[in-house]
């Protein structure tokens, strides 16, 4: 099928990309041209693995392709995805749509009558933005005296990619799910995603298997459009609960004395909880979770319902950031002066997004303390410098001048390379052998035997 993706963030650019993988022929459109000019040149303009391998030989053979301001070739689709930026509104006001206001306007103004055509809306959005859309659209259609001709479909058709494994999410998803009243539409995104639905496919050499035992055929889920838009919310509204839920469990655990890690062992067996999303720790971030609890808690409130859990959800995460800096002042005493390195900034692994991540409120903290703060991320460093100049913390290259001299070692994102430090040399560089691990990836290293003073999150601390 011919396929138009507007906007090349996460979303855009890892679907334009399966969906050309798929056969499809894909135009990629950003306004952002910088960004356009990147992509054409052959490289990505942010990191997630295994993308490079899926977008370079699509371009190459012709069948993806990236452009800006050329919203002509919008007509040439017979499926338009919007997929740009919904940001929220300062102060937790819910979420500014402009940009899907303008994708929507510029699709409007585009179309010409001649054939079906499929506009699916994979930004995440405020119930009720599917209809808001179509009306924009068929507004501009109506204004151009177009309206009558087109057969037009709108559909609401979420996306749940997780960053850092993104590519595998796209084409093993463990659901897909379509919003829309039109019948036509829903047949043809059925066939435009019948090879992953099917796992027809040949995905991309580097990529793992589907794991056993995942649905197949993947769950094609078709609903009302209100019915789409709730399920991603509620989704990742689900997934920060637990998370919450298992902070809260952690520092319980602490004034009761007993061992997060065990509780979450238990709890996850139960086939009905599952394992997944009890890592307790400093909580979430990133892009994802704030904004659509936001975006959800504000479509309630406007609607006379105070939605009372998320809001202790939301509240509960902002507050576990700071357990690693009331950690290092219980056991530093006070931090002016003290060197304080902190190992990892972006939000999560396997990303350098930095967008809501933990590290920055951290940071911030030890800063406002009077700490003298060191950072070091083996792919967010560059990304960290531009968003926070401030000389006041200094970014480290490598792991040895992140530690030297350090009176407090803090863990904020659990990369794999953490568990790799020599440990001992470690130990030697730095000033007081302080560990405060913020996400229980170094619980039970045996970090004692080389005299280090070890906290976690939620983890009974030894008498010394
Ligand atoms: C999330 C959803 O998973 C995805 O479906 C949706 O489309 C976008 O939002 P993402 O933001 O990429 O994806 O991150 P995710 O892997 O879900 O992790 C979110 C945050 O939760 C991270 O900061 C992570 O460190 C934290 N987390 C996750 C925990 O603190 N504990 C856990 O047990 C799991």
């Amino acid at each position: 099928m011919r396929i138009s993706v507007l906007g090349t963030g996460y979303v855009g650019l890892v679907t334009g990309a399966a969906l050309a993988h798929l056969g499809n022929q894909v135009v990629c459109h950003d306004i952002d041209r910088e960004r356009i000019d990147l992509l054409r040149a052959g490289r990505l303009p942010f990191y997630e693995p295994h993308l490079d391998e899926v977008v370079q030989p699509a371009r190459r053979r012709g069948n993806l392709i990236f452009v800006s301001g050329e919203f002509a070739l919008l007509n040439e689709a017979d499926v338009i995805f919007i997929c740009v930026g919904t940001p929220s509104l300062p102060g937790g006001k819910g979420i500014d749509l402009r940009f899907v206001r303008a994708a929507a306007t510029q699709i409007g103004e585009i179309l010409e009558p001649g054939r079906r055509r499929v506009v699916v809306n994979k930004s995440t959005v405020p119930l009720g933005s599917r209809c808001w859309v179509e009306t924009l659209v068929k507004e501009v259609l109506h204004r151009r005296g177009r309206r009558r001709e087109m057969e037009l479909a709108t559909v609401s058709n979420p996306e749940f990619l997780r960053e850092g494994s993104a590519v595998y999410d796209v084409f093993f998803p463990d659901r897909i799910v379509i919003g829309t009243e039109d019948e036509w539409a829903v047949e043809t995104l059925h066939e435009l995603y019948r090879p992953i639905i099917e796992r027809s496919f040949t995905p991309p050499a580097s990529l793992a298997a589907a794991p056993s035992g995942q649905f197949s055929p993947v769950p094609f889920l078709w609903v009302s459009p209100a019915g789409a838009e709730l399920i991603k919310y509620a989704a990742n509204a689900f997934l920060a609960t637990k998370i919450s839920f298992i902070n809260e469990i952690a520092n319980i655990c602490e004034v009761l004395g007993a061992d997060v890690r065990e509780v979450a062992t238990g709890l996850g067996l139960d086939r009905r909880i599952g394992p997944e999303f009890l890592a307790a720790g400093v909580g979430w971030g990133g892009s994802c979770f704030g904004k659509d609890l936001n975006g959800l808690m504000a479509d309630a409130r406007a609607y006379g319902y105070e939605p009372a859990l998320l809001r202790a959800v939301f509240d509960l995460n902002y507050r576990q950031r700071m357990v690693v800096v009331k950690k290092l002042q219980n056991l530093l005493k006070t931090l002016r002066g003290m060197v304080i390195a902190v190992y990892g900034l972006s939000f999560k692994p396997q990303t350098d997004d930095l967008r809501d991540a933990p590290s920055l409120d951290v940071i911030k903290k030890l800063v406002s303390l009077g700490a003298l703060v060191r950072v070091f991320d083996p792919v967010a460093t560059g990304a960290f410098r531009r968003l926070c100049p401030d000389p006041e913390v200094k970014v480290c290259h490598d792991p040895d001048e992140l530690v030297e001299g350090a009176d407090g070692l803090v863990i904020v994102t659990e990369w794999p390379q953490v568990k790799e430090l020599d440990w001992e040399r470690v130990a030697n560089r730095m000033r007081r052998k302080i560990i405060v691990d913020g996400r229980n990836v170094l619980a039970g290293g045996g970090l004692e035997q080389y005299g280090f003073a070890y906290q976690g999150v939620g983890i009974p601390v030894r008498p010394g």
